[in-house]
């Protein structure tokens, strides 16, 4: 893939990010270690881990919607403080307003700056349009499948073009299908679009897809565990051998570093296989 070897400065960047939430007897639980990672300009990274182990947690302290217990991000080259109109979010349940249709959805972040609906309808009707969703408009919420409202959520963020775009597991809850479409709609929209994307999934095959660069980050606490950079055109190939080749080896990466999320302990493992 081209990109990654063109850019200089990280767009997105931590250093030494740590985070801890209260927990039991009154014990802080270390949910994030000592994470340092780069997010290089017009790339598409993707963050690669388990249930529970803190990839949201990552996500919404790169985008300044909660703050670090330690380290710092960066954004654009300066410490990074508080949520901005430059980093999107697509959060895991994709948080749509039930009360408001598919265009009232899209046109909110408008809104709230306090816009005039004639300087920004035009550009709803374009993304509507982009996403496929023009006849629905006017519908709610509960009116749609899931895959159409993961659409208005992805297409809520981008409207107002930021410059990165940050994903929270936005397919997760789809058929694999749906989920292939949704995939090259990211891909085609990345590239029309030059946003900056991150892209957090436990899905393995999707994290290779859609990543130039891969994060894995392993459990309890969660820490980078391996970085791959994907730059080769057969990585877009999911049946190439060097694909599956890649898929196994991230698979038994994740297998190995397996916790138990309701024990919360490492699983006894046997020939790289967990133990139930
Ligand atoms: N606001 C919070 N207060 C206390 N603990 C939290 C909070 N948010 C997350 N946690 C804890 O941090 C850990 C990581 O949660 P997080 O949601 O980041 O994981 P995840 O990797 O996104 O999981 P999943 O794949 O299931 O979405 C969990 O043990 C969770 O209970
Ligand atoms: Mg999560």
């Amino acid at each position: 893939m081209e990109g990654l070897g063109q850019v200089e400065l990280p767009i997105l960047s931590c250093q030494n990010l740590c985070k801890s939430f209260p927990g039991n007897q009154k014990q802080e639980k270390l949910v994030l270690a000592n994470i340092n990672l780069a997010v290089p300009k017009g790339s598409f990274v993707t963050i690669l881990g388990q249930s529970g182990g803190g990839k949201s947690t990552l996500l919404k302290l790169l985008g300044g919607f909660l703050p670090p217990s330690s380290g710092r991000v960066f954004f654009d080259g300066q410490p990074l403080t508080q949520i901005t109109p430059k980093i999107g979010m697509v959060f895991q349940d994709h948080n749509l307003y039930p009360w408001m249709t598919v265009e009232q959805n899209i046109g909110f972040g408008f809104k709230i700056r306090g816009d005039k609906p004639g300087t920004y309808q035009h550009l709803v009707h374009e993304i509507l349009d982009t996403v496929g969703l023009s006849q629905s408009r006017k519908l709610y919420p509960h009116q749609l499948s899931g895959g159409m409202r993961q659409r208005v959520a992805i297409a809520r963020s981008v409207v107002v073009k930021p410059e990165v775009l940050l994903l929270d597991e936005p397919f997760s809850a789809l058929d694999v299908q749906l989920r292939r479409r949704l995939q090259d709609f990211l891909l085609t929209l990345w590239k029309e679009m030059h946003i900056t994307m991150v892209l957090v999934t436990h899905n393995v095959e999707e994290a290779i897809l859609l990543g130039q660069k891969l994060i894995v980050v392993g459990n309890q606490p969660g820490q980078i565990i391996e970085e791959v950079v994907i730059s080769e055109p057969q990585y877009g190939d999911r049946y190439h051998p060097d694909f599956l080749q890649l898929q196994r080896h991230l698979e038994s990466l994740l297998d190995s570093n397996l916790i138990d999320p309701v024990q919360a302990k490492p699983l006894p493992i046997s020939n790289g296989k967990a133990i139930s």
